[in-house]
C-alpha cells in the first residue's frame, strides 16, 4: 500500500512519524475518513468543511490547502486500486521534539498529515445491510466535545470490544438517559413513519452521512424530528439504524437483547441506504 506522509507518497514500511508526535503522546490530532465507491469519494466536501471546523475549535493551524488534500486524496485512491474502500486522513499538531502541555508555535512546529487507503470490497453491498446489526447501550463516558472529530477513540474502541464480547456488532452510548449516537455512527429511531435522531450539538458527531441522509429523506417527504430519545423509547420503536461514511445507512434489529420491531431490517431504512448509495454513485 502506498501512504501519504506529509506530502510524500511512501511504501506504508517507509512511512515514518516521529515518537515525540503529539498525535502519539497525547492523542492531539483529528482526522476523517471519506467513503470510495466506483473509485470515486463520497461527498468530499463535507469531510473537508468538517476538517476545517475540528481544526479551528482545537485551535490548529490547517498544515495542508483543500486543494492539495482533495488531489492527495484522489492520488492515494488511483496508486492503490481503490474500487470500494475509505481514504483514512489524519492531522495532528506535530512534533515539537519533546513531551510537553503547552501547544507549540505553528510556525515551528507545522501538523503532521497522514492518509491512507484501505479497499473494502463488497461495501456496498454488505450482507450486514440485509439482517441488520445488533447493538448494546453502554455510558456515554467520552469527553464532552464530541462534535471535534478528535483520534481519542479509546473509549468507543472499548465499547466496540464490550459489544463483541456480549454477542452483539456495536454499542450505543447513553448520557442522562438519552442515546446520544454509536461508538462510530448517528444513531436514529422510526415510529410511526417519523425519522428521529438526536439534535445537534456539541454530545455528538455532526456526521456528514447523517447530514445527506436527512436531506434526502426531506425531499423523499418522509418526516424528521430532530430530539433526544431513551434507549425503552428506541426498543419500542417500529425500526431503529444508524449512519455513517462507512456503513452508509445500516439497519439495527436488536438493542440490549430486545428486538427492535419484527426484529429484521425495516423499509424506512432499507429506502434511505437505497437512496443514499443511488446519490452517491
Ligand atoms: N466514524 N459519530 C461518531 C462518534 C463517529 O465516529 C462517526 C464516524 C459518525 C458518523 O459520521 P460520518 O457520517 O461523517 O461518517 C458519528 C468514522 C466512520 C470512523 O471513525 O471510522
Amino acid at each position: 500500500r502506498i501512504v501519504y506522509v506529509n506530502g510524500d507518497y511512501l511504501p506504508e514500511e517507509e512511512a515514518k512519524v516521529s515518537v515525540f508526535d503529539r498525535g502519539f503522546l497525547m492523542a492531539d490530532g483529528v482526522y476523517e475518513v471519506t467513503s470510495v465507491l466506483g473509485g470515486k469519494l463520497i461527498d468530499f466536501d463535507g469531510h473537508a468543511a468538517r476538517l476545517a471546523r475540528s481544526l479551528a475549535e482545537l485551535d490548529m493551524a490547517q498544515p495542508i490547502s483543500h486543494e492539495d488534500l482533495l488531489a492527495a486524496h484522489r492520488e492515494l485512491v488511483a496508486r492503490n486500486g481503490i474500487e470500494e474502500g475509505l481514504v483514512y486522513l489524519q492531522i495532528t499538531r506535530g512534533n515539537p521534539g519533546d513531551r510537553d502541555f503547552v501547544f507549540p508555535d505553528p510556525e515551528t512546529t507545522p501538523g503532521t498529515v497522514v492518509m491512507f487507503t484501505q479497499s473494502k470490497p463488497g461495501l456496498a453491498a454488505s450482507p450486514a445491510a440485509k439482517t441488520g446489526i445488533k447493538v448494546i447501550s453502554i455510558p456515554d463516558q467520552r469527553w464532552a466535545r464530541r462534535d471535534i472529530k478528535t483520534v481519542q477513540l479509546l473509549y468507543p474502541s472499548m465499547g466496540k470490544m464490550a459489544a463483541l464480547a456480549a454477542g452483539a456488532d456495536d454499542a450505543w452510548f447513553v448520557e442522562d438517559g438519552k442515546v446520544t449516537e454509536g461508538t462510530s455512527n448517528n444513531a436514529y429511531i422510526v415510529k410511526d413513519g417519523k425519522i428521529i435522531t438526536r439534535e445537534r450539538s456539541s454530545d455528538i458527531l455532526h456526521g456528514i452521512t447523517r447530514a445527506a441522509v436527512l436531506r434526502y429523506a426531506a425531499e423523499a417527504q418522509m418526516e424528521i424530528e430532530e430530539r433526544r430519545f431513551t434507549l425503552e423509547e428506541a426498543q419500542a420503536a417500529d425500526e431503529a439504524f444508524v449512519t455513517s461514511a462507512t456503513a452508509f445507512v445500516m439497519p439495527v434489529v436488536e438493542i440490549d437483547g430486545v428486538k427492535v420491531g419484527a426484529g429484521t431490517p425495516g423499509p424506512v431504512a432499507g429506502r434511505l441506504r437505497e437512496i443514499y448509495l443511488e446519490e452517491s454513485l
